[in-house]
């Protein structure tokens, strides 16, 4: 088996804007981050002031030896009032992407990853029949001004988390979320009542995600009718889904409706961006607790690297198009056992490649140590960490080894 991938291979690091750039005040997750009792741990606050230090991370993730960057472009900064756009912010995105260029990255962008303008809300959010063309509005402007610039471009970040992390019991009942007063302030605030407040993350219905999924199709139609020449895709959070002992009847029905419902629907488009952390054990009734003795991350589901290639071979095989990786990851104050992760991850990207599937690419989540939503920074994802008193990125022996990888372009043999 060859350890070398195909020439050409994207081997980058992600982010998303709010959970990096810091103080992105017109977006409806500072808001509800700021409210007493809300579900987030902390505010992001200054984030990793990505939005300033960037020259600084980008000839860091350069140095490393890495040819790609997937990072978000702001949809509540670039139009902080509904039909304004400011030329001032969408030139700050051009000079990240320049700023890629001149370092070697190919630039991924992502144009919405879980975060929203304000103004968003009050016109029914992520359940409304008009947000999906005024998010292909935002696309289309966007592409317009920074598209020659870019490599690539995933449009929505993970349409089908919300329905994960409900079959995951991770998010209390609809009702509940309702009733509880930070809820019902932040749809105050934002013009609208607690039963119509549809912020993306937490917009789970099945309505939510069949307009998440006409915005994908209305953005990438924007999108390809600008420029037509670069790939555009969406990311789906992809699980290895298992069946426990009596399970497989339940776990063919969850594959389908939380991983292949969405493959099936992007057929046809340029590429499909994976993005697998562990895998999902499902009994009759539902999910399984942590298997006894497997290890255990930060996000407190089980270390399980070997998820990233079943869910590419599922995405190959349902979706039928390229498949780029756009996070793996692993959330750990042991270095050493990120490395691990990554290593037996890639192993099975490299099996994917020897079996001939189309995998262009592999994006570690994340760069650095940063905004990990509502468990705040506790969980350390990050190849860099980031001193939280004085913001200085550091990298961590398994960004240089990862580092070491891309340039090599192939895996150490002897691992
Ligand atoms: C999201 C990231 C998040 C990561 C780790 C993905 O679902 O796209 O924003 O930080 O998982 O939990």
């Amino acid at each position: 088996m060859s350890n070398k991938f195909p020439k050409g291979f994207l081997w980058g690091t992600a982010t998303s804007a709010h959970q990096v750039e810091g103080n992105n005040v017109y977006s409806d997750t500072w808001l509800m981050e700021h409210l007493p009792g809300s579900l987030f741990a902390e505010p992001s606050g200054d984030g990793c002031d990505h939005y300033h230090r960037y020259p600084q991370h980008i000839a860091m993730l350069a140095e490393l030896g890495f040819n790609a960057y997937r990072f978000s472009v702001e949809w509540a900064r670039v139009e902080p009032e509904e039909g304004y756009f400011s030329l001032a912010i969408l030139e700050h995105y051009r000079h990240m992407l320049a700023t890629c260029h001149e370092h070697g990255l190919t630039p991924f962008i992502t144009f919405h990853h879980f975060t929203s303008p304000r103004w968003l809300m009050a016109s029914g959010g992520w359940e409304s029949e008009d947000t999906p063309g005024k998010f292909a509005r935002f696309c289309e402007r966007v592409t317009q001004h920074l598209g020659d610039l870019v490599g690539g471009a995933c449009t929505l970040n993970e349409p089908n988390v919300g329905a994960l992390i409900t079959s995951m019991g991770y998010l209390p009942p609809a009702k509940q979320m309702q009733q509880a007063p930070w809820w019902q302030a932040a749809a105050k605030m934002l013009g609208t009542t607690p039963e119509k407040f549809a912020p993306y993350m937490f917009a789970v219905s099945e309505h939510a995600r069949d307009i998440m999924l006409a915005a994908h199709r209305m953005a990438y139609n924007a999108i390809k009718s600008s420029r037509a020449d670069f790939p555009v895709g969406i990311t789906l959070a992809l699980q290895a889904i298992q069946a426990g002992e009596g399970g497989e009847a339940y776990a063919n029905k969850m594959r389908h409706r939380l991983n292949d419902y969405f493959l099936e629907a992007v057929r046809g488009d340029d590429f499909v961006g994976v993005q697998a952390y562990s895998r999902l054990r499902l009994g009759p009734q539902g999910p399984l607790p942590p298997e006894p003795g497997v290890e255990l991350t930060q996000m407190g589901y089980e270390f399980w690297p070997e998820a990233l290639e079943t869910v590419i071979r599922e995405a190959h095989a349902v979706a039928g198009i390229p498949v780029v990786v756009t996070e793996n990851g692993i959330a750990t104050e042991d270095d050493s056992r990120r490395q691990e992760y990554i290593r037996r991850a890639l192993h099975g990207v490299a099996n994917c490649l020897n079996d001939g599937i189309d995998v262009r690419g592999y994006f570690y989540w994340s760069a650095f140590d940063n905004y990990e939503w509502t468990m705040g920074y506790r969980p350390r994802f990050g190849l860099i960490s980031v001193d939280r008193k004085t913001l200085e990125p550091t990298a961590k022996p398994s960004a240089r080894w990862l580092g070491q990888v891309a340039r090599a372009n192939a895996l150490p043999a002897n691992e």
